[in-house]
């Protein structure tokens, strides 16, 4: 590989680590009175999932994660960044609390810090419990409220072991994607409801988007709390044009030639990644950031000799990681990366044809082979001298 990793500019305790999502991953949908979420309804409605496919089994992560802890050891990873399902803690999104699905994070917790990896917990990775999307969803106010009493809820039980919390994965797609665009769960085209969500809008886009939007005081100050630190996914940048007469955002993307793209048909910019971790650093003046989800999804092949080759993914990993070097020697605070993903999984509308992992996942056997780039990543972590296992701060 041609672009050297600065290692010597990543901190010596930084987090080499892998990530997954709940709904992704898990499967057992209605085991141990985990009730469905929105992705449950929205992956089971006919036309809505390439293939049909749904998470119902996904990679069988509940029954398997004690091997799958041990594909991080293979790996040598540090860290290990998961989803919570709230519907598994919470059936009905404000009810009682369910004991079993609390136990299962409990027993995955346990079984990594036995391991010597640290785990990074996210609250929520878009698999709202249905039951509250039957009483009006995100755009509901009574939702956040429901959302922090089950925080509370898990912070309870594994506050004590887990230092790592992110509350909400990418809310744009949940908020856009979901609510505007409505190709993701839970498949809404309405615009008030897109802008609900996060910090508030900067004045001159209200006025562009023509939306009230339901804020009362206090709130961008309730929102606006500190943070331990900032997580970010990067996968590739989108080049506009200006569009002066068009619809809001006044900008269409533009397919630029000659760059390489991923099997998402998403293009490959390693130093967008470095451009993000410096602005996020000047602008936003971010103390203690993590690349949260990195990765490239490819067609792979499972080799009748049990290899599977993934040039083009090694070659990305390799890249961004340079990358994020490069940003913390020029100042980024960059205290760890995760790469998306441990293996592969159900990607959402895409199902599972399209292939993110460093292990790969045989879907009618459930076996997971290693691939080369995750040969490529474990080589990367040991030559790194790290010394201590990630912060807890
Ligand atoms: C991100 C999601 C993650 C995965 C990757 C490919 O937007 O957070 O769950 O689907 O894309």
């Amino acid at each position: 590989m041609s672009d050297r990793i600065d290692f010597a500019a990543l901190p010596d305790d930084f987090a080499w680590g892998v990530a997954t999502s709940a709904y992704q991953i898990e499967g057992a949908v209605a085991e141990d009175g985990r009730a469905p979420s929105i992705w449950d309804t929205y992956a089971h409605t006919p036309g809505r999932i390439d293939n049909g496919d749904t998470g119902d089994r996904a990679c069988d992560h509940y029954h398997r994660w004690r091997e799958d802890i041990g594909l991080m050891r293979q790996l040598g990873v540090g860290a290990y960044r998961f989803s919570i399902a709230w519907p598994r803690i919470r059936p009905d999104g404000d009810g009682p609390v369910n004991a079993a699905g609390l136990a299962f994070y409990d027993r995955l917790v346990d079984g990594l810090l036995e391991a010597g990896i640290a785990p990074f917990a996210t609250l929520y990775h878009w698999d709202l419990p249905q039951a509250l999307q039957g009483r009006g969803g995100w755009p509901a106010r009574e939702t956040a409220e429901h959302f922090a009493a089950y925080a509370g809820v898990v912070a309870g039980k594994l506050g004590d072991r887990v230092a790592h919390w992110a509350t909400l994965n990418e809310p744009l797609c949940s908020a856009w994607i979901g609510h505007l665009e409505g190709l993701m769960a839970p498949g809404h085209t309405d615009l008030t409801a897109a802008a609900v969500h996060g910090r508030g809008f900067p004045a001159d886009m209200r006025e562009v988007y023509g939306v009230e939007l339901p804020e009362r005081a206090g709130d961008p100050e309730t929102m606006a709390q500190p943070l331990d630190w900032l997580g970010l996914n990067y996968y590739f940048p989108v080049v506009v044009a200006a569009e002066p007469a068009g619809p809001p955002p006044f900008a269409r993307p533009v397919r630029r030639p000659r760059v390489p793209r991923t099997g998402m048909d998403w293009e490959v910019d390693a130093d967008g990644i470095e451009t993000l971790l410096l602005r996020l650093t000047r602008e936003y003046g971010a103390r203690t950031l993590h690349v949260t989800e990195n990765g490239s999804a490819y067609p792979d092949v499972l080799r009748p000799d049990g290899t599977v080759a993934d040039p083009e993914r090694t070659e990305y990993l390799h890249r961004h990681i340079a990358a994020c070097a490069r940003a913390a020697r020029k100042g980024a605070p960059l205290a760890g990366y995760f790469a998306w993903s441990l293996m592969d999984n159900f990607e959402w509308a895409y199902g599972y044809d399209k292939r993110f992992g460093l292990f790969h996942v045989d879907r009618a056997t459930q076996a997971r082979t290693l691939k080369d780039s995750g040969r490529h990543y474990a080589e990367l972590i040991r030559s790194h001298p790290r010394r201590g296992t990630p912060r807890t701060s």
